[in-house]
């Protein structure tokens, strides 16, 4: 009986291709042909609860192929996800989400992660709060986040209440602009959350200045926005046509772009997990291998800077 391996060397072979495309193949083949990478787990501060470090984040789901994002979330627990990072700003995709979730029957696979209104009054008491539940069908949420400091004083004696009645597992607060990270680290130094959410990136490294020493000053979890520089400006464009270095294949079980910049935000120490915004099935494989295997050390984070620094553009 063939192995899966088996026929991705028959294919390699058959395929005779140019040497550049038979480098990147035998790469896969390698990577194929080793032993499964063990999943990058980490520690929630709060608790001590380990949960995955690459999740999805799904600010696309009301617009994208449902079948498609069906399947998506129908195999990332399989692969070794689990956390889904949505917001009540990202129209159709909480009411998605719990659809599909209550379709498919695998809500408790996840941790499940949303935001209360990112503009607009949040003054109408727990009202607000509750809608997330209604459009998620769900009785509980892993983590509620106040979105883009909208309604700090309003909302943090609600989530107090609703975490500990249970509704919501931890608290968290989320930014994606460097203009607000002033504001963040005022909210939860005045405020006790358990998460916050901030962009970072190989390419945008200015949370590392002050916000995530902070967090992990204050024991928060953190997790990462944007991971890709964000939809419709990600950085694939700047490495388009390139191959990632040999030396990460090698040393880090890299073998795509996308796990290159992954693998740089989930080995920052004060993170959590990152939510990369994942819509199709093969984008999902992608991801996810990049929160399995070895994680870049001090050294190979600042190879990998220079590395980026030198690209073009
Ligand atoms: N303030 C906040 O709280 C805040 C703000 C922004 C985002 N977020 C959260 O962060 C999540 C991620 O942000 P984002 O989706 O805007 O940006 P992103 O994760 O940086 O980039 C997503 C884009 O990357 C591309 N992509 C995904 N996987 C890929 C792969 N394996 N290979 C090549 N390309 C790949 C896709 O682009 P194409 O479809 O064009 O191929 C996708 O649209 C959001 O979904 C949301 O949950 C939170």
């Amino acid at each position: 009986m063939s192995t899966d391996t088996d026929i991705l060397r028959r294919r390699v072979i058959q395929a005779g291709v140019a040497t550049g495309v038979m480098a990147a193949a035998s790469r896969a083949f390698a990577a194929a042909a080793a032993k499964p990478l063990a999943p990058v787990l980490k520690t929630i501060p709060s608790t001590g609860e380990k949960i995955p470090a690459v999740g999805v984040g799904t600010n696309a789901y009301g617009t994208e192929d449902p079948a498609e994002l069906k399947r998506v979330l129908t195999a990332m627990p399989g692969l070794g996800g689990a956390v889904i990072d949505t917001a009540r700003g990202y129209g159709e995709s909480e009411v998605v989400i719990g659809r599909l979730l209550a379709e498919i029957g695998n809500r408790d696979r996840f941790f499940l992660a949303t935001k209360t209104p990112l503009a607009g009054s949040v003054a109408g008491g727990t009202a607000v709060l509750d809608e997330s539940f209604r459009r998620l069908q769900v009785s509980k949420i892993d983590l509620l986040q106040i979105h883009n400091l909208n309604g700090v004083n309003d909302l943090y004696p609600h989530f107090r209440e609703y975490k500990s009645a249970g509704k919501i597992r931890y608290m968290g607060i989320t930014t994606s602009q460097d203009g607000q990270y002033d504001g963040l680290i005022d909210a939860v130094t005045k405020n006790k959350f358990d998460f916050l959410q901030v962009d970072y990136s190989i390419g945008n490294r200015s949370a590392a200045d002050k916000v995530l020493p902070l967090a992990q000053e204050k024991g928060m979890g953190v997790l990462i926005n944007v991971p890709f520089g964000g939809r419709g400006r990600t950085m694939f464009p700047r490495v388009a046509g390139k191959t990632v270095p040999e030396w990460v294949t090698q040393e880090l079980d890299i073998t795509s772009w996308a796990q290159f910049f992954l693998k740089y935000i989930i080995s920052h120490t004060a993170v959590t997990a990152t939510i990369p915004g994942t819509t199709t099935v093969a984008y999902l494989e992608d991801n996810q291998q990049g929160g399995h295997g070895r994680l870049p050390n001090a050294a190979q984070r600042k190879k990998m800077e220079e590395f980026w620094d030198a690209l073009p553009g």
